[in-house]
C-alpha cells in the first residue's frame, strides 16, 4: 500500500514537489525525551511524541494512542514554500483497534479536519503495518489553502480506546509558476507547456499580440484581447464616476 503510494507521488504527480517527507523509510529512529527526526512532538509538553519501532516491515512509526496524546511537527523546514500553491498533506493512518465511526483530528491553525473511521469486524492480517499485526490501513489527503507554518499541525484520536499509528506522512506543493502547465521548476521561465491558447517562448508561457494574461491560477489563465479588457475597465470607471 504505502509502496504504491509512494510511486503514485513520483509518477503522477509530475508538476508536484515534496518538501517533507517524514516515517517513510526501512530503518529505526532514534527519538530522545526531546528531540525526534522529523519532530513530532507533544503539543503540551513539547516533549518527544510516542513512537515505535515496527520490526515487520521494519520502520518508525508515530504511535497515537490517547485524547491526551496530540503529535505536534514543530519543525521549520528551510525549503517550505509559503508562496507556493495547493499544499496538500497526505499519510498513512494504520488502525490497531476496532474502530467504531470514531474520529482523528487534524488541525492546522484555525482549521478542523475530521475523518471517521469504522474497521471491519474483524480486523485483517496483511503486511505492511507493525509487527505483520491485524490492522487496516487508510490513506489521508487534506488541501490546504496555506501553509506557512510546520508548526500549525496537530493530530488528535478522540476515542481513547483507540490506537493507531501514522507513517508516511508527505508535504507537497505544486511546483509550477502559476503561468506554466508543467515545468521543471518554480520560476515563470521554467515552463515546459503552458495554457491553450500561450505559447511557450524560452520557457516562458506568452500570449500573443495585443492579449494578456488573465484568469485564476493555476489552470484556468487564458489569453484575452487587452482592447475588450480596457474597454470594460473604462466602461465601470465611467459608470462609478456618474
Ligand atoms: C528504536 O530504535 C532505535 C535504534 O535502534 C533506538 O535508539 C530507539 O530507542 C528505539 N525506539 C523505541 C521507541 O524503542
Ligand atoms: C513491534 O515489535 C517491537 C519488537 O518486539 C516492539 O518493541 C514494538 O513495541 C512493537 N510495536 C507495536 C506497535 O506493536
Ligand atoms: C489548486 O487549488 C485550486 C483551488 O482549490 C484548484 O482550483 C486547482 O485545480 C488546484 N490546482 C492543481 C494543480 O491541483
Amino acid at each position: 500500500m504505502s509502496i504504491l503510494f509512494l510511486i503514485l507521488i513520483a509518477s503522477v504527480m509530475g508538476g508536484w514537489q515534496v518538501y517533507y517527507n517524514g516515517f517513510h523509510q526501512p530503518n529505526y529512529l532514534n527519538c530522545a525525551s526531546n528531540t525526534c527526526p522529523y519532530s513530532f512532538k507533544y503539543s503540551g509538553t513539547l516533549t518527544s511524541a510516542l513512537f515505535s519501532n515496527c520490526t515487520n516491515p521494519i520502520g518508525t512509526a508515530l504511535i497515537l494512542s490517547s485524547s491526551q496524546m496530540m503529535a505536534s511537527i514543530s519543525e521549520q523546514l528551510n525549503n517550505l514554500k509559503a508562496n507556493g500553491m495547493n499544499h496538500t498533506l497526505n499519510l498513512d493512518i494504520y488502525l490497531l483497534t476496532q474502530w467504531n465511526g470514531d474520529y482523528l483530528k487534524i488541525e492546522y491553525k484555525t482549521q478542523n479536519y475530521q475523518f471517521q473511521f469504522t474497521t471491519q469486524n474483524t480486523l485483517q492480517f496483511s503486511l505492511g503495518g507493525c509487527n505483520s499485526s491485524q490492522h487496516e490501513v487508510k490513506t489521508i489527503q487534506i488541501a490546504f489553502q496555506e501553509f506557512t507554518s510546520m508548526s500549525y499541525l496537530k493530530f488528535r484520536i478522540v476515542n481513547e480506546l483507540n490506537l493507531a499509528l501514522i507513517k508516511n506522512v508527505h508535504l507537497s506543493y505544486y511546483l509550477c509558476h502559476p503561468t506554466c502547465r508543467t515545468c521543471t521548476g518554480d520560476d515563470y521561465n521554467e515552463c515546459t507547456s503552458c495554457f491553450s491558447g500561450v505559447s511557450l517562448v524560452s520557457g516562458t508561457c506568452r500570449c500573443p499580440i495585443r492579449t494578456i494574461l488573465t484568469g485564476e491560477p493555476p489552470s484556468n489563465y487564458r489569453c484575452l484581447n487587452f482592447l475588450f479588457i480596457n474597454l470594460r475597465t473604462q466602461k465601470k470607471k465611467i459608470f462609478q464616476t456618474l
